[in-house]
């Protein structure tokens, strides 16, 4: 067992538990998340997508790797860009949110490759797409900087990596914030998923997730050129984009 100690939200774990504390939290939401995520974030989520789809600059016949692609919003978004003649790989590290976006992809009439696995060991050979996307799932990650290096890894020079995560709201925005996360969000978990602890962790693991700035030094860490970001909804999310040289 490591000795080392990390962070679940605001409690402090052993390294070592905090991935099967993400996969709880991810097996429980599994069924209700797509509805949670349209009503806690009023729909607001599709946008931050929309957004996110519309900044990769891919043609037909490229390879997308979607990591924590979950219940597969980007993977259907990339899919639809690359065409048939691309190649399109959902995967997350959590079989429920993994069977969940198989199976509305499949109705519909979307078949992409589907792969269980923990992004700070991708099955993937060395510079193999053109782009690997993350959305919402760096800051559940236990080791960011060996995911974040993993990316890289996979990525043909040239290619892209886009991250779109929760980051630090405007300041004059955080009182409102606040209440809304600390109080809002978690009584919606508990009336529509069943489970305010879920969405209790999910106000508390956006506090301890990295800033703008500190994400984007993070990237220029491992490797990444060209880092920037760019805030939606006054710093509620970014889209952190990084290339490969
Ligand atoms: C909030 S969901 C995001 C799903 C989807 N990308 C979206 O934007 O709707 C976060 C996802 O990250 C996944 N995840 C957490 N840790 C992971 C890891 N180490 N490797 C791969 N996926 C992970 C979870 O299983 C979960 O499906």
């Amino acid at each position: 067992m490591s000795d080392k100690q990390t962070h679940f939200g605001y409690q402090t774990v052993n390294e070592d538990e905090k991935a099967d504390k993400v996969a709880e939290v991810f097996h429980s939401v599994a069924q209700k998340y797509d509805i949670m995520n349209d009503v806690m974030s009023a729909g607001l989520h599709r946008v931050w997508k929309h957004f996110t789809i519309n900044t990769a600059r891919l043609k037909k016949g490229d390879k997308v790797l979607d990591i924590a692609g979950g219940t597969g919003d980007l993977s259907r978004g990339w899919a639809k860009r690359v065409g048939k003649e691309g190649e399109v790989w959902l995967t997350d590290i959590n079989s429920s949110m993994l069977t969940v976006g198989r199976d509305r992809l499949l109705n519909e009439g979307l078949i992409l490759p589907v792969a269980q696995c923990d992004a700070e060991k991708l099955p993937f050979p060395d510079n193999y797409f053109n782009l690997v996307s993350v959305a919402f799932g760096l800051r559940n990650m236990t080791h960011k900087e060996a995911a974040l290096t993993e990316m890289y890894r996979v990525l043909k020079p040239g290619g892209t990596l886009l991250v779109l995560e929760f980051s630090k709201v405007f300041k004059p925005l955080e009182p409102v914030y606040d209440l809304y996360s600390f109080k809002l969000l978690p009584l919606m978990g508990k009336l529509i998923a069943k489970d305010a602890d879920s969405y209790q962790y999910l106000a508390e693991s956006i506090r301890m997730h990295p800033d703008q700035e500190t994400l984007k030094h993070m990237m220029e860490e491992v490797g990444f050129d060209q880092v920037d970001y760019h805030n939606m909804s006054a710093g509620v999310v970014a889209l952190h984009k990084g290339v490969k040289f």
